[in-house]
């Protein structure tokens, strides 16, 4: 049956692989709702109706009463979120507040959303510790209030570190695996924040991308996180590359991910297809040095 399916960020790095997954099914309309502040065009998929603007104005924006929205449409970056809290402030609390607030009014089927895991890490702390953690905890709390105060229809995923295809590795809001390819290939050392023992569960941005759709499908309410099970420490990842490393000062972030719920494996059957190993030989072998 035709669906009218709306994806908040869908020009950006998990959202484009939500949105190419979504567009499989020919039957369904896929709207885009970007304000490109880190999206990129390049990750357009074909079919698709891309429209620019902020969350914020969603209810002017988008006169269609979508089936489902997948919110993906926020400031996504730690380490910068401390030097601007009003830019995540504003995309992600009032923007958030008004996709959540339409849910609500148009009685749209269900929100989908992707929540930041890093709300679990420090037995719970690490909420607290920059405003983008902050603000997308707080939007957790959000998205749960609505569901036991109008009873929302909801599902909310959590997302670990996302590698793979259209990874942006330039730029302010470039990202570590895409950082360290940038790297490999122009012969620079690959800098490692100290201590280096810092672990992160990396997790292929097309199961990612699969887990949310079927929490779109199937999930009901929190709980649904998308994580590779393996951990391992950003020297760990740095080494595999080869070649020089450099350790610098800096904000390394959390120690581990912690703790959360695994909604995602045993209620959807979700499970990840590549580890982040694999992706890396993969890379490496299709980009021999010289
Ligand atoms: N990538 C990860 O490892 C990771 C981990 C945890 C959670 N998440 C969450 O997943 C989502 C997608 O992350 P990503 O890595 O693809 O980030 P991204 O920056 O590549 O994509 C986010 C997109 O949303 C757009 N956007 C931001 N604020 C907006 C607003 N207020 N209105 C409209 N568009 C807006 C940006 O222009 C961008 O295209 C984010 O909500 C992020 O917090 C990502």
């Amino acid at each position: 049956m035709s669906k009218i399916i709306l994806v908040t960020g869908g020009a950006g790095h998990v959202g484009s692989h939500v949105i190419e997954e979504l567009a499989k099914d020919q039957d369904n309309k896929i709207i885009s709702l970007d304000n490109y502040f880190n999206g990129n065009q390049a990750n357009h998929i074909e079919g698709v109706e891309y429209r620019t603007g902020h969350t914020k104005d969603i209810d002017k924006l988008i006169p269609e009463t979508p089936d489902i929205v997948y919110h993906l449409g926020e400031y996504a970056r730690i380490s910068p979120s401390i030097t601007e809290p009003q830019k995540v402030y504003d995309m992600n609390t009032l923007g958030t507040f008004a996709v959540v607030e339409f849910c609500h009014q148009r009685q749209v089927g269900k929100l989908v959303y992707a929540a930041s895991s890093t709300k679990f890490a420090s037995d719970g702390q690490e909420r607290f510790a920059n405003p983008y953690s902050f603000t997308k905890a707080n939007n957790v709390d959000l998205i749960n209030c609505y569901g036991r105060w109008y009873n929302l229809p909801y599902a909310i995923c959590y997302f670990y570190n996302a590698f793979g295809p259209r990874e942006n590795g330039i730029g302010k809001y470039a990202t570590l695996i895409a950082k360290f390819e940038q790297s490999y290939l122009n012969n620079e050392p690959l800098t490692v924040v100290k201590p280096g023992t810092q672990k992160r569960n990396f997790t292929y941005v097309k199961d990612l991308a699969h887990g949310m759709i079927l929490a779109g499908e199937k999930g009901i309410g929190d709980g649904y996180t998308l994580s590779n099970q393996k951990e391992y420490s950003v020297l760990e990842i740095a080494q595999a590359f080869g070649g020089q490393i450099e350790m610098i000062e800096g904000q390394p972030g959390r120690t581990e991910s912690g703790n959360a719920p695994d909604k995602a494996r045993t209620e959807l059957g979700w499970e990840t297809t590549l580890d982040i190993m694999d992706y890396i030989k993969n890379f490496i072998s299709s980009h021999p040095k010289k």
